[in-house]
């Protein structure tokens, strides 16, 4: 194959690059003296609204950082810093892959979503752990597990339980991801037989432990709603403690913005996120919350992009919610918003039940 030339520099003015070097910049300043007390004041400011308790853990904050900003568990401390209530690193995969070609991410800026074509990045199971070991803040932790892409579908089950058992001491949920979609070569299990596979074993697993680990199912957008309420039955029926709902679509609908842009990338593979997946995250969470009549908890995310997202979305049914385009585009700043938002919505919701009680 032909090399472009001009590949590097094309590489310093893509969204990669900018991402790379956000988080460079995020992971250096939590990391100096003052760095850390600056970023929680400008951030983070003081809340009293927010704390939620679900999966017997006492969260902050029902505001997470979503799976595939934190790939290999590099920026806990930083994301604490910056006012999340819980971050879920990952996806990790058994053996360290890199296999994505850059530039793979762009930003779709008129309509505030995201186009990714990269391969999951992972520096394997192991050297998550080092990184884990690291940390020093005590924020609520979950881990993203994913199959590494060589490996066949039909043994993806091995892989998602050589994940489960050398993390499971150190984090304090799993999310089973069952949305691979990125690339031309897709994993999106949607048999009940074939997620069985792969729960079975870590259920068995987590029977023999002394401490109990949540685990989720983190699913697609793109199922049929009846498919949707297999994977709520699942949740049912089984010791799966909830659905993170949803991951990225391999639809383009909500795109009219950036026509452009897409004719210009042509019809490659890739996941949409960010604000066109509103709607459709915000279905699938009330179609579950409505068939599990509410007795589970849910993380909803997608196309939360504001405080009123953020509380339509807890309506919805959600108990906790994920962001990730939002946090990517609008960093900090939008954190912040955010935070200071929702509590005072949160505040006002209280009131009034109060009031009418
Ligand atoms: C660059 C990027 C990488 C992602 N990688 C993962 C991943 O590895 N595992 C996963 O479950 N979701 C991954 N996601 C999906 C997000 O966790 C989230 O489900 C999705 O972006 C919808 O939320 P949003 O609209 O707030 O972005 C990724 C998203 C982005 C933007």
């Amino acid at each position: 194959m032909k090399k472009n030339i001009f590949a590097p520099i094309i590489y310093l003015g893509s969204a990669d690059f900018s991402l790379r070097f956000k988080k460079w910049c995020q992971k250096v300043a939590v990391k100096l003296p003052l760095g850390r007390y600056f970023m929680r004041r400008r951030y983070a400011p003081e809340v009293d609204n927010l704390e939620v308790e679900t999966f017997g853990m006492r969260f902050p904050s029902p505001i997470g950082l979503a799976a595939g900003y934190d790939c290999n568990g590099t920026l806990i401390d930083a994301m604490e810093a910056m006012g999340f209530g819980f971050v879920e690193i990952g996806a990790i995969t058994p053996k360290e892959q890199h296999n994505s070609k850059h530039p793979s991410l762009y930003k779709l800026k008129n309509d505030r979503a995201l186009l990714n074509c990269a391969d999951i990045d992972s520096d394997g199971v192991e050297q998550v752990i080092e990184n884990i070991k690291q940390r020093r803040s005590k924020i609520i932790v979950g881990c993203n597990i994913a199959k590494n892409t060589t490996t066949p579908d039909d043994e993806a089950p091995r892989d998602y339980l050589r994940l489960f058992r050398p993390l499971y001491q150190y984090v304090d949920y799993f999310t089973v991801n069952i949305n691979l979609n990125t690339t031309d070569k897709p994993y999106v299990p949607c048999e009940k037989e074939q997620i069985m596979a792969i729960l079975q074993p870590l259920f068995e697993f987590r029977r023999g432990q002394n401490q109990y680990r949540p685990l989720l199912l983190k699913i697609s957008p793109d199922l049929t709603d009846e498919q949707i309420d297999m994977m709520a039955d699942i949740m049912i029926d089984t010791p799966l403690d909830g659905i993170v709902a949803c991951g990225g679509t391999i639809g383009r609908y909500g795109l009219e913005n950036s026509t452009d842009v897409i004719h210009e990338l042509g019809r490659i593979p890739g996941a949409v996120y960010g604000a066109p997946l509103k709607k459709r995250a915000l279905d699938v969470v009330s179609r579950i919350y409505e068939r599990a009549q509410g007795t589970y908890p849910i993380i909803g995310c997608g196309g939360i992009t504001s405080a009123d997202d953020a509380m339509e979305m807890l309506q919805a049914g959600a108990t906790l919610i994920q962001l990730s385009t939002e946090f990517i585009y609008g960093g900090g700043k939008s954190m912040r918003n955010m935070r200071l938002g929702l509590n005072e919505r949160l505040r006002k919701a209280k009131h009034l039940q109060n009031k009418n009680e």
